[in-house]
This record gives structure tokens, C-alpha cells and sequence, in this order.
């Protein structure tokens, strides 16, 4: 796909009308599981499900701990897309495929968007194993998912306010269920390597709280098709520099392992709650 091209959009139509045959009819929610969060769609009990590499414009995702399914999830009288793995710009397929799902799930119906990751945490008073929700980014990768050519109509527009990105509504009923999430700016770069402990230091100076590899694209996207994003970050190791401690990718994921027996069934909670509030109910 070509960064920006109209095509990414006519592929991602494709891929949501291949969506809605299959799991035989639209969809309220996206919720995309970022390492440590698979445990929730043990928790959560498919309707139905598709490899990844059944639905066009799909890449099964290379990092560790991202599984390569798409589930059709009921949650009350909601419907919800589980994508068990994301791209993430490190694995070099470009932003169109980094943003393919929400595109495609915005095509098949949702207008609700909730991202899970790992991430770095900057804030010795939360800790690891912390869990937070994302009040807003700061987008250090260089890249923006509206790159290239407008979008083509009714998409038109590619200056997207931001402002409120990160839905307060959303957060407030995140909260509902569990009134201990902490709040923050979260600061995704590019990677695959990990930042040094003095982008660490010019992160906290800028104001962040978190800082990962992805989300961030997966927003700007989202609020690009009109939906509604609730991003949670668990805190899988303290950032660069700041503990004294080497990272590494096997640590994350430790942690994340460690964490998803409380944050799988947290995030179907949320999921739960927003049913209960969203306006079929
Ligand atoms: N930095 C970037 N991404 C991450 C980290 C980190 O420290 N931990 C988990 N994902």
C-alpha cells in the first residue's frame, strides 16, 4: 500500500464488507490487544472468528505477544471487533498498515476505538504493573496516517483537530469500573530499539507520563473516520534510565504475562460499561 493513497481507503472498504459478511452484520466497537492485554479475549466469549490473513490489507503482526485474529465479540447489545495483535511501524510495513484495522472497523460500523499497549512508564510514584489511561500524545515517530493524497469524499479533510482526542467521556466511564486507573500523556516513538535515558529525560521535561510504540497512528486515524478513542497503557517497566535497569523485549512481556489475569477481565469490563452506556441501550 502507498502511504496515504486513496487505495488504502478502498482496501480498507473491502476488508469491512468481507468483515460484515462473515461475522454477518456490523459492528459498535473496535478494541485492538497490545502486549500483557490478549487475556481479555479469553475472558470474553467469540461469536466467531478470521485469521488475519483472510481479510484484505491485513499483516499477521511479527512482534512477540500479538496474535494474528480478528473476533466478533458480543458484550451486552454491543458488538465488538477483538484484534488479538496490531502492526506497529517498526516492522517497516508503513502507516496505512498501522492504521488498516481502525480504518477497516470504521468502514464495518464502529465508532468506538479502544487501544491497549505496553509501555514505559516515566512516573515512580504509579510503578510497574501500574495501569492508566491516556488522556493525550505527544507524536515523536515523524509520521502522521494523513501523509500523502486528502482522503477521498466524505473522508475529505486532512487537518484533524486533535484537541480531545482521547474521549473524557470514555475515560469517565473507564473509571466507573475501576476509579484507581491513573491518567497521563503518553509519548509514542518509532522504535524498535528503546529510547535512551536522555530522550527519557526531554520526555519528561515535555510532559509525558508514558512512552511506547504505537497508538498514537491508530488515533489520529480514528479521530480522522469520526470515532471515538479510549487508549489504556500498562505499565510494563519503568523508562530508560530511570530504574538503573537494562530493558528488554522479554521483560515487557514478563510483565505483560504477569498482568493479564487483571487487565484482560479489566478491559471486558470497560467493554461492558460502555455497552451499558452507548445509545442502543
Ligand atoms: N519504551 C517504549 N515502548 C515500550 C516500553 C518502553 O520503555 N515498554 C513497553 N513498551
Amino acid at each position: 500500500m502507498v502511504v496515504g493513497s486513496s487505495n488504502a481507503y478502498d482496501v480498507a472498504k473491502l476488508a469491512a464488507e468481507a468483515i460484515v459478511k462473515k461475522f454477518d452484520g456490523q459492528h459498535d466497537v473496535l478494541a485492538v490487544l497490545g502486549s500483557g492485554w490478549a487475556h481479555a479475549a479469553a475472558v470474553l466469549d467469540a461469536v466467531d472468528e478470521i485469521s488475519v490473513t483472510e481479510i484484505q490489507g491485513f499483516i499477521k503482526p511479527s512482534a512477540i505477544g500479538h496474535g494474528g485474529t480478528l473476533k466478533s465479540v458480543r458484550v451486552g447489545g454491543s458488538r465488538v471487533l477483538l484484534l488479538t495483535g496490531r502492526t506497529h511501524l517498526y516492522e517497516g510495513h508503513g502507516v496505512d498498515a498501522v492504521v488498516h484495522a481502525v480504518r477497516t472497523a470504521a468502514f464495518a460500523g464502529c465508532k468506538t476505538v479502544v487501544l491497549t499497549n505496553a509501555a514505559g512508564c516515566l512516573r515512580t510514584d504509579w510503578g510497574v504493573g501500574a495501569t492508566a489511561l491516556i488522556t493525550d500524545h505527544i507524536n515523536l515517530t515523524g509520521f502522521s496516517p494523513l501523509t500523502g493524497a486528502d482522503a477521498p469524499a466524505p473522508l475529505h479533510g486532512r487537518f484533524v483537530d486533535l484537541t480531545d482526542a482521547y474521549s473524557a467521556r470514555l475515560r469517565d466511564i473507564a473509571k466507573k469500573v475501576e476509579p484507581t486507573l491513573h491518567e497521563g500523556v503518553y509519548m509514542g516513538f518509532h522504535g524498535p530499539h528503546f529510547e535512551t535515558p536522555a530522550e527519557i529525560r526531554a520526555a519528561r521535561v515535555w510532559g509525558a507520563d508514558l512512552v511506547g510504540m504505537s497508538t498514537v497512528m491508530e488515533t489520529i486515524a480514528a479521530r480522522h473516520m469520526g470515532m471515538e478513542v479510549l487508549a489504556l497503557s500498562l505499565a510494563t517497566n519503568l523508562a530508560a534510565g530511570i530504574s538503573g535497569e537494562k530493558l528488554s523485549g522479554d521483560k515487557v512481556l514478563a510483565i505483560g504475562k504477569a498482568a493479564a489475569g487483571r487487565v484482560g477481565p479489566l478491559l471486558a469490563e470497560i467493554l461492558k460499561q460502555i455497552d451499558k452506556e452507548s445509545k442502543h441501550n
